[in-house]
């Protein structure tokens, strides 16, 4: 019995040696995990993502890779490795909170495995699998209905056996950046909004938006007495008194022919009867902004022919003003002069000059500030000083104030709603003692559920988000968390979910171009486009490459989202990474997004029944802009990796 139960231990630790001798193991967290991208802090190798160590329901981990859900790494076996091993949860450094997460491992085609739903202070789970001439494996942590909140997933104890080729980490494939959108016609075609607001006796200015060759000359019929349009420029300017409904008739004429258009200018109390279509400062060069560089933004979008499409603004972020301790005032070096008017900084020398110079190209010019002592960057804000400054801001000739919460923290006593709303009841009703329309944009990411009283403070939009940042995990959870916030918006106010993260972006000085793929750069205009949501592109745009210049351009999917009506849509399908999101238009036909939030292409349908129609309809692929045909009962397409299809189903 002894004999046997020796040979039968030697045999055994032959057999473990042998495969300790012929196996190498390669460590997860070894690789060049750089190469993953993760929905928010850093890939850690041996620690979290937010440098910790790898703790799962109590036991410490000396390896492991450290993430957070949405997670994507792909790593290439090239059939080297024959088992990979891991034991994965959500680190014990978010135990008390609310993540919760499914991890996946992939091969390029098909799911390998799948945990189960792991949550924060839940148990960990083990996986050990076979990769026996595995080419490529990718591995995901993908965030649950919950959304990407304390989702820090790690992988701990991650190895492969390895025998051959050494595991690597490799990129993302890449996708080519199709352009869809068709190029403008030479003939004219008027763009942009149907129906624009003003107040009575405030200055008014709009600028004609049409593509086609120059020269052109344009007409309006039914304008308003007060205003006036220069026929070569297409600029309309003036005062409307007379409270009213007025419907226009825009034309503009080439050598090829005439284009004509319907506006409504509404003289009353509201504005912003769209979402404001424009451009800021901020994603792109942050602090590193001064006054040539916005005013290179406005010719900008004159000369690439964006204003053509119907942007119009041009904001100013932070940094504009004094910083207290620098003493960088334009006059005197003081932040404030004797009588309490703000100064600006040496950056921005001519203030009066750059905003009648953006206004003489026929576009809005927006400034930023906040209601505490200090702006986000530390620059001199309105506290205290509310009236004075929203004077200035209209004797200077803004025409758009993004007001952001920020360094107010130190003054609110608390979050409690009197507290959120107090400061910006306050700016709104120094606002309402200027004669200028300035479109009053609320920023303070989304505290008390802002959107439920944003109308209430006066408010023509509001931030329902943090920042966003130019990655698939930032973008998507802000896009498709706005969920069930479409009945507070509307014509006057609307919700917004940050600004655009297309083109050469950066936060300045230094720039590069957005990290989003092609699919999902389509995916973000198509769902801000779908959202209502004020549309403020983020890049450099003098530097503008066309596919870049193809998203902004889309007159179908700008129509989209500055339909009359302003109904932001609404999602009426979630199928786990399928999603699909309906926005009501004025005509009465719907724009629908067929979304696909996986790592593979699939097909995604939606039914006339979830959208309340039946029989025949006609479908339009809005950014190729033709008809795809008739249909009945449903429709479906396949949608590449976070991508989209956006239609409009109409009778004809
Ligand atoms: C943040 C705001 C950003 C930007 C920045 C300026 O609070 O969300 O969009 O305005 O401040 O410092």
């Amino acid at each position: 019995m002894k004999t046997t139960i020796l040979i039968i231990s030697l045999l055994l630790t032959g057999i473990i040696e042998t495969i300790a001798q012929t196996y190498d193991t390669v460590w997860l967290s070894s690789l060049d995990i750089s190469k993953a991208t993760i929905g928010w802090g850093k890939p850690g190798a041996d620690v979290s993502c937010m440098g910790n160590p790898i703790i799962l329901d109590g036991i410490t981990y000396k390896k492991g890779f450290g993430t957070h859900a949405p997670g994507v790494l792909y790593v290439k076996l090239s059939g080297g490795s024959a088992r990979f091993h891991a034991t994965v949860g959500i680190n014990d450094e978010e135990k008390a909170s609310v993540g919760s997460a499914i991890f996946k491992i992939y091969t390029k085609t098909d799911l390998l495995w799948q945990s189960d739903i792991v949550r924060s202070g839940g148990h960990a789970q083990s996986v050990d699998l076979s990769m026996a001439k595995l080419d490529t494996i990718i591995f995901c942590s993908e965030t649950t209905a919950d959304g990407p909140n304390y989702d820090h997933t790690d992988w701990a104890d991650a190895y492969f056996l390895v025998k051959g080729s050494k595991p690597i980490a490799i990129d993302r494939p890449s996708e080519p950046a199709v352009i869809l959108t068709p190029k403008a016609a030479p003939g004219p075609k008027i763009n942009g909004p149907k129906v624009y607001g003003v107040r009575p006796g405030n200055d008014f200015i709009f600028r004609i938006a049409a593509t086609g060759e120059r020269p052109m000359v344009f007409k309006a019929k039914g304008l308003p007495a007060g205003l006036k349009l220069d026929s070569k420029t297409g600029i309309i300017t003036g005062r409307v008194k007379k409270i009213g409904k007025y419907e226009v008739t825009l034309s503009a004429t080439n050598i090829i022919g005439t284009s004509n258009r319907k506006l409504t200018i509404i003289c009353g109390s509201q504005i912003a009867l769209t979402p404001p279509l424009g451009w800021n400062s901020w994603n792109c060069f942050a602090c590193a902004v001064d006054q040539d560089k916005v005013k290179a933004a406005a010719d900008a979008m004159v000369k690439s022919g964006l204003a053509d499409h119907g942007w119009s603004y041009i904001n100013i972020d932070d940094c504009w003003m004094v910083q207290p301790e620098s003493k960088d005032a334009v006059v005197g070096g003081e932040i404030r002069d004797d009588q309490g008017n703000m100064n600006v900084n040496r950056k921005f020398a001519d203030m009066k000059g750059l905003t009648t110079y953006v206004h003489s190209l026929g576009l809005k010019i927006g400034t930023y500030s906040g209601p505490g002592p200090k702006t986000c960057a530390g620059y001199t804000a309105c506290y205290k000083f509310e009236e004075k400054d929203a004077l200035k801001f209209a004797e200077l000739g803004f025409d758009y104030l993004k007001y952001d919460w920020c360094d107010y923290e130190r003054i609110a006593k608390d979050h409690s709603l009197p507290e959120l709303k107090k400061p910006y009841r306050v700016m709104r009703d120094a606002l309402n003692k200027v004669n200028r329309d300035i479109i009053y944009s609320l920023c303070q990411y989304g505290m008390g559920d802002v959107w439920q009283w944003g109308t209430e403070v006066g408010g023509n939009c509001w931030r329902t988000t943090g920042d966003i940042t130019d990655d698939w995990s930032s973008m998507e959870s802000i896009g498709f968390g706005q969920a069930g916030k479409e009945k507070y918006a509307g014509p006057g106010h609307w919700n917004d979910p940050d600004m655009l993260v297309v083109g050469k972006v950066g936060w300045g000085p230094q720039l590069h171009t957005t990290r989003l793929t092609p699919n999902e750069q389509y995916t973000h205009i198509s769902l801000w486009a779908l959202l209502a949501s004020p549309l403020l592109i983020g890049c450099d745009m003098t530097q503008l490459d066309d596919f870049t210049y193809s998203l902004l351009t889309n007159d179908e999917v700008l129509d989209i989202n500055q339909d009359p009506i302003g109904k932001q849509a609404s999602r009426i399908l979630k199928d786990g990474n399928f999603e699909v999101w309906v926005k009501e238009l004025e005509d009465g036909s719907k724009a629908v997004g067929l979304f696909n939030r996986s790592l593979f292409a699939a097909p995604v349908t939606v039914s006339w029944n979830d959208l309340g129609l039946a029989g025949n309809y006609i479908v339009r692929d809005l950014w190729s802009q033709h008809d795809e045909g008739n249909y009945s009962g449903s429709f479906t397409a396949t949608i590449p990796s976070h991508g989209v299809k956006l239609v409009r189903i109409y009778k004809k």
